[in-house]
């Protein structure tokens, strides 16, 4: 009897033959040359190389066969395996190369480029105006006062000597947020609310709420009911002052004008008053600056007219008055020891004419190309 023929191999898989390892391995190497990107290329790792790709299940009919025929499949699976593993890593190292280039040039920073010239933020022209004419006083020794926008109507016409029926509660085209009809003269914690018509209710307050001497401006946004156009907005910006002390009179609330025209618009300036009717001032008057355009040059004198002030020579700034000693009375301050001068205009106005403003839709619309040549003070 012969001997057992160990090279005998009756099992013949046919994963593993010869020209099926070879052809696996030219798929895979094909697919990796074909992977365009490092996602394709994962992508052809897992079908070639992965745990399921045709040479790993191959690989795992080895273990069945004979073992002659395992080594000749063994050897002959590892050396595609190992090619493909090659090749993968090859095809990896390029495209990871190709990547990185791109990166470097997509997301290049300019080191060259300017990283100063965001422009900074600037406060609204109005704003600065608001705070110029307040700082006038502020040197002066005054305080700031402020009160609530949406106004007790008793603040703001009551304390303030408009009678029930007077018709300035119409006239000033009230917005009224509650208690509209209600009984007008009613008592400040019963009254209806009212969006402020003006910053005149804070004088009420600030007297309810100090001792004399008392000395504020009290700057502030107001109300009133009319419609967005060249020279209206329903809301606008008003400044007040009012002093209250022992002995004061018409003089020193003249003087106090001159001096803040002068701070404000130049030493030679001055102001004049006109007669004229608020309830909460008696006397009272219209207050005039001189226009600081023409500075009178072009009162009768049509060679040059002045289009600031009509040629009147002469610019409306605002009211102003002794404070009524009913205003007093209503505020618990004695008008038998104490008096008081208080005045009240617009800063829009103030604006318009003096940087020629002449629209006043443009203080209200936000566009940085009117606010911009004001200046980015801060
Ligand atoms: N409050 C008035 C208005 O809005 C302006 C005013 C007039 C204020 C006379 C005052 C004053 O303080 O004394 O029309």
């Amino acid at each position: 009897m012969s001997a057992p023929n160990k090279s005998y191999d009756p099992v013949e898989v046919e994963a593993l033959k010869p020209e099926n390892i070879e052809r696996m391995r030219d798929e895979a190497l094909a697919a990796f040359d074909a992977a365009a990107d490092l996602d394709a290329l994962a992508q052809a790792k897992t079908a070639h190389a992965g745990g399921t790709s045709p040479l790993s299940l191959a690989n795992r009919e080895i273990g069945a066969l004979p073992p002659q025929a395992k080594a000749e499949a063994g050897k002959r699976v590892g050396m595609a395996r190992g090619q493909v593993n090659k090749a993968l890593a090859a095809r990896q190292a390029v495209l990871e190369a190709e990547r990185d280039e791109r990166v470097l040039v997509e997301e290049a920073v300019d080191v060259t480029l300017p990283y100063d010239r965001v422009p900074s933020g600037a406060r609204h022209p109005l704003t600065t105006m608001m705070e110029r004419v307040a700082d006038v006083f502020v040197g002066m020794g005054y305080e700031i006062a402020e009160g609530p926008e949406a106004e007790a109507e008793w603040f703001n016409f009551d304390a303030l000597n408009f009678t029930p029926d007077h018709p300035a509660r119409q006239m000033q085209d009230t917005f009224f947020v509650r208690g509209e009809g209600q009984e007008p003269g009613s008592r400040e914690d019963e009254s209806g609310i009212v969006l402020r018509t003006h910053t005149s209710p804070v004088q009420a307050r600030t007297l309810l709420d100090r001792e004399p001497p008392v000395y504020v401006v009290c700057p502030g946004r107001v109300y009133r009911t009319d419609e967005l156009d060249a020279t209206h907005t329903p809301v606008f910006h008003q400044i007040e002052l009012l002093a209250v002390d022992e002995g004061l009179t018409m003089a020193d609330l003249k003087g106090t004008l001159d001096h803040m025209v002068q701070a404000l618009f130049g030493p030679d300036m001055k102001t004049r008053l006109r007669p004229n009717f608020f309830p909460f001032t008696e006397p009272s008057a219209e207050m005039d600056m001189v226009c600081y355009v023409c500075r009178g040059a072009s009162v009768g004198n049509p060679e040059r007219p002045c289009r600031t002030c009509g040629s009147e020579g002469w610019i409306e700034l605002g009211g102003c008055g002794m404070v009524n000693p009913k205003v007093l009375v209503a505020c618990g301050v004695d008008p038998e020891k104490y008096s008081g001068f208080a005045f009240g205009f617009g800063i829009e106005r103030m604006l318009m004419f003096r940087h020629n403003v002449e629209d006043m839709r443009d203080m209200v619309e936000g566009d940085i190309r009117f606010t911009r040549p004001f200046g980015m003070e801060i």
